[in-house]
């Protein structure tokens, strides 16, 4: 191994059992006065303790030192995450106190929509299907968008246009289709919380409500959902090689996962850690309605391509595809099996030898077991964790 890796790589041990031994003392910590917590008890529901928002990636996921949280400051990571999931779920942040991040990106779902579109404020719809958020161990595809840049990876929305989680989040906020805000209005909304008087002081010290501190809060909270106890995961962690049978899974979903692994990892990932291509045209339509990337960027290239996303939770957050076209995942599998249409710029991955598209024609049986290969990849402990759900109460 290289010399400068190795070094990372004790220090991110070293870092990592420093933040363990920290985690045990500030949980037993109480977060709050008397009378500071009886005040925000008359409106949000959080514990007194706080929860730990620290993500524990699995061990055969290398997540560099992305995720460590300097010990020193985890207590202040937590508030700032408190605060973050407080304002991802408030109603009154949107124009007319209707919808909030939690409309569109729902726990139970795998933080996306069952809705082709969705609703926003005023009941006009979005014009893409919602994106399931904290769908890789690490928070990834909250997280590669931004200041860590990694290169293969596509940035946020299905079109790859937005580069980080901030500014991904005041684009929603200020989209007119979904909460019809300025960031103007939203700091000033805030700022009529008293909830929130308490909540930013605590993740920002005496650091006034600001947009800065606002947007780095959300983000926070968001990039600290994480799939990783999935079944896919606990075989992962048995078994420590994707192309050997797990011991856990059912026989159906063994010959799943060998199918997905030659017929899919290739564009999201046999691990489900990071998708091999960020962004790609699967033949969904010989003529797109929505170009994606293509309307962005304007290539002829880029037409018809649509960032690669990723599969965790998949069984919880459909319908599928951009526009939400497909209502099950047999949908999905009967289409990638000998739906896929001849695009000019079909990925080459779902091309045959002869140019075409592939026709890997799955039968019946093949056809399960990819469904039940998807499934695995539910994190039930995820969608019922309590500190990623609606502190409203709702
Ligand atoms: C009215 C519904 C709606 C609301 C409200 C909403 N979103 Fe979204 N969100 C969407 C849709 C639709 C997309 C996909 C957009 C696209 O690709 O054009 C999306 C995409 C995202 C993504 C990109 C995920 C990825 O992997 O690329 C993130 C992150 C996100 N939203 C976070 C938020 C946050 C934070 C809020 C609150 C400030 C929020 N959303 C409010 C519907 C909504
Ligand atoms: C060429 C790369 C590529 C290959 C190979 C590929 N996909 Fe996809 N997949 C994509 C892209 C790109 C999208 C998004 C397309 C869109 O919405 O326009 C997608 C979307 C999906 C979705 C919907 C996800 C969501 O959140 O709505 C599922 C499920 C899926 N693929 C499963 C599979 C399976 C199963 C296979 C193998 C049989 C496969 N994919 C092979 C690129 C690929």
């Amino acid at each position: 191994m290289h010399l400068n890796k190795l070094v990372s790589l004790s220090a991110i041990l070293i870092g990592s059992v420093l933040m363990l031994s920290s985690c045990q003392k500030e949980t037993t910590a109480v977060n709050y006065t008397a009378s500071e917590y009886e005040e925000l008890s008359k409106s949000v529901n959080l514990p007194g303790e706080l929860y730990n928002y620290t993500v524990d990636a699995p061990a055969f996921i290398n997540t560099g030192s992305f995720f460590s949280i300097d010990p020193s400051q985890l207590n202040r990571a937590n508030h700032t995450a408190t605060l973050g999931r407080v304002l991802f779920y408030d109603e009154l942040l949107s124009r007319n106190g209707t919808v909030s991040c939690g409309s569109c990106h729902v726990q139970t779902s795998g933080f996306a929509h069952n809705e082709a579109l969705s609703e926003g404020f005023d009941g006009e719809t979005t014009v893409r299907n919602s994106l399931a958020l904290g769908t890789t161990a690490m928070g990834l595809t909250t997280s590669y968008g931004s200041s860590n840049g990694g290169a293969a990876l596509a940035g946020f929305s299905w079109d790859d246009s937005i580069h980080s989680m901030e500014e991904q989040t005041q684009a929603a906020i200020e989209n007119p289709a979904e909460m019809g805000m300025t960031m103007k209005d939203m700091v000033e909304r805030v700022k009529s919380i008293s909830y929130y008087d308490i909540l930013f002081r605590k993740a920002f010290g005496e650091d006034e409500i600001n947009e800065e501190n606002l947007l780095a809060a959300i983000t926070q909270f968001v990039n600290a959902i994480s799939s990783n106890e999935s079944k896919f995961d606990e075989g992962m962690n048995q078994t420590l090689d994707v192309n050997k049978d797990f011991a856990n899974f059912t026989v159906a979903e063994n010959l799943g996962k060998s199918l997905y692994n030659s017929n899919c990892a290739s564009c999201h990932g046999a691990q489900h850690d990071f998708t091999v291509k960020a962004v790609a045209n699967n033949g969904l339509d010989e003529v797109y309605a929505d170009q994606g990337k293509g309307a962005v960027s304007g290539f002829s290239s880029d037409m018809g391509v649509f960032k690669v996303p990723f599969l965790r939770n998949i069984g919880l957050s459909g319908p599928y595809m951009h526009d939400g076209r497909f209502a099950s995942l047999e949908e999905v599998v009967d289409f990638y099996s000998n739906q896929v249409k001849n695009h000019d710029n079909l990925s080459f991955e779902l091309k045959a030898n002869n140019g075409q598209a592939k026709q890997m024609n799955f039968s019946e049986s093949e056809k399960v077991a990819l469904v039940a290969y998807l499934e695995t990849l539910t994190d039930e402990e995820m969608i019922k964790d309590d500190k990623f759900a609606d502190p409203f109460g709702k």
